[in-house]
């Protein structure tokens, strides 16, 4: 019975929801800020892995909302900016997803957080969004100290899944995060959104879906 560990930012949890919130303070400049956000948010987790100083991805999340202010102009006021790394910490999820990990786990499946986010904050954003009951570990990168997608995250999965190598599945929407699982020979599912293209690193993902509720039909 193979486990299946799910990434977190951006595959269950939305972490472009703050939108809304952007929108109230920066109206038509929000979606650019959004994507630039996210984007420095992940430049700087890679950064940090090469460079090998680790610090917390909520460190990441708050130097890129910092960035991106200073590089768009958008002079947030820093009651607008704690909004907005509170929001963070209460971010929803995706259409759909406690009712697919309650599927899975109910057929017997081990189910794993893996996220570079903080444990403390994956803890907080999984009793907002309701989804505490349904993982059997959270794993965070806190653990060995880099970022996806450094080998040692994946090998730390490899670790405490109950599961052997080719029996421990990643689903992911974000490319890189897949490639990463990939190159220790783990399997992969990529969950497509709209729009999103895969990178093209000489890389397939073992199965792509458009749909997380299509997970049923695979496990
Ligand atoms: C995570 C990042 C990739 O949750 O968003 O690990």
């Amino acid at each position: 019975m193979p486990s299946i560990a799910f990434d977190i930012y951006g595959t269950l949890i939305d972490p472009l929801s703050v939108g809304h919130l952007l929108e109230e303070m920066l109206g038509d400049r929000a979606a650019a800020f959004n994507q630039l956000w996210r984007s420095k948010q992940l430049e700087y987790s890679f950064r940090k892995a090469a460079m090998r100083q680790f610090n917390h991805f909520t460190e990441c999340t708050h130097q890129a909302l910092q960035y991106t202010d200073a590089v768009l102009g958008t002079q947030l006021s820093r009651a607008d900016q704690a909004r907005l790394r509170a929001a963070y910490r209460r971010l929803p999820a995706y259409p759909g997803v406690p009712a697919t990990l309650a599927q899975l786990r109910k057929r017997g499946h081990e189910l794993l957080a893996f996220s570079n986010g903080k444990k403390a904050d994956l803890l907080a954003l999984f009793e907002g969004a309701q989804l505490a009951a349904h993982f059997d570990q959270v794993l965070s990168v806190d653990e060995v100290r880099t970022f996806k997608p450094a080998p040692e995250v994946y090998e730390l999965l490899v670790r405490k899944s109950r599961s052997d190598r080719a029996a421990t599945w990643l689903v992911s929407s974000n490319s890189f995060d897949l490639i990463g699982a990939g190159a220790v020979g783990l399997p992969t599912v990529w969950l497509q959104r709209p729009g999103q293209v895969f990178d093209p690193f000489g890389y397939a993902p073992t199965r792509v879906l458009s749909q997380l509720g299509a997970l049923s039909e695979l496990f």
